[in-house]
């Protein structure tokens, strides 16, 4: 994106009040694809492509850490054909833009149980992880089989152990602890959540995560979803009063 661009786009935005970190729940994919008489898959592929240009341009507008839910726990339940499509689509993708996210500067982490995805399919993923580990201009946190409840029962265990081996101390379990035992252990709380496709619901995201995150809900199908719907959700987030239970 040039600069001209970047400044058109980002008219009336406060560039020093930006979220630091944007989670997004990518809905709609399948609605899109019936809407133009297209098969489902092909919501996704357009949807996969959107974000990569989202991831882009919050790396351009200097947002630290964007988290994009891209499979549920639930979403096994699909027809085993779209749940392939998924597998092979997110493999190829990786290994399609893996170098330019390199050089880009994004740091890639796969959050959620990864062990019952197809085996190519994670050695892409450990492999993008461990390449891009030192980038430092974007964090792009990717939720693939991943349940917030699951990622807490997890988070219990592991603390749990810890106690019985005399390794911890009941007394030394705060928010803080529990916050160093989930997959986003490495980031900031989500500051902004952006739904697409006008659904109201969190669908098991980073519950933990999100208990100050102010959400943003458009109507707009992923697939549609571009940079100045992004800058809209922005001007929102951006006139929010964001008290943390406290008075303002
Ligand atoms: C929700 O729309 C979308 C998904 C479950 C899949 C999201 C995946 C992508 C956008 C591809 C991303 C690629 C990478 C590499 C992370 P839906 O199918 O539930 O839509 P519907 O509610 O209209 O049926």
């Amino acid at each position: 994106m040039t600069v001209q661009l970047l400044s058109d786009v980002t008219t009336n935005l406060d560039l020093q009040k930006l979220p630091q970190h944007i989670a997004v729940i990518m809905d709609g994919n399948g609605r899109w694809a019936k809407s133009k008489g297209l098969p489902r898959i092909e919501g996704h592929r357009r949807g996969a492509n959107t974000l990569k240009e989202i991831l882009r341009v919050c790396k351009d507008w200097g947002i630290k850490t964007l988290t994009a839910y891209a499979f549920s726990t639930e979403n096994w339940g699909r027809p085993v054909t779209e749940v392939k499509f998924l597998m092979v689509l997110f493999e190829r993708l990786l290994r399609k833009e893996l170098t330019e996210m390199d050089e880009e500067g994004v740091c890639i982490k796969f959050i959620g149980d990864l062990s019952p995805l197809p085996e190519s399919l994670q050695q892409e993923m450990y492999h993008s992880m461990e390449v891009t580990n030192n980038n430092k201009t974007i964090q792009f946190n990717v939720a693939i089989n991943y349940g917030s409840r699951l990622e807490i029962v997890k988070a219990c265990k592991a603390i749990a152990q810890k106690v019985q081996l005399g390794e911890l101390s009941p007394e030394a379990i705060d928010e803080n602890l529990i916050s160093q035992y989930l997959y986003t252990c490495s980031s900031p709380d989500p500051d902004l959540l952006i739904r697409t496709s006008g659904e109201m619901r969190l669908s098991n995201f980073l519950l933990w995560q999100m208990a100050y995150t102010e959400i943003y809900v458009t109507e707009t199908f992923w697939p549609d979803f571009n940079p100045s719907e992004l800058k809209q959700a922005l001007l929102s987030y951006q006139q929010r009063d964001r008290r943390f239970g406290k008075v303002s």
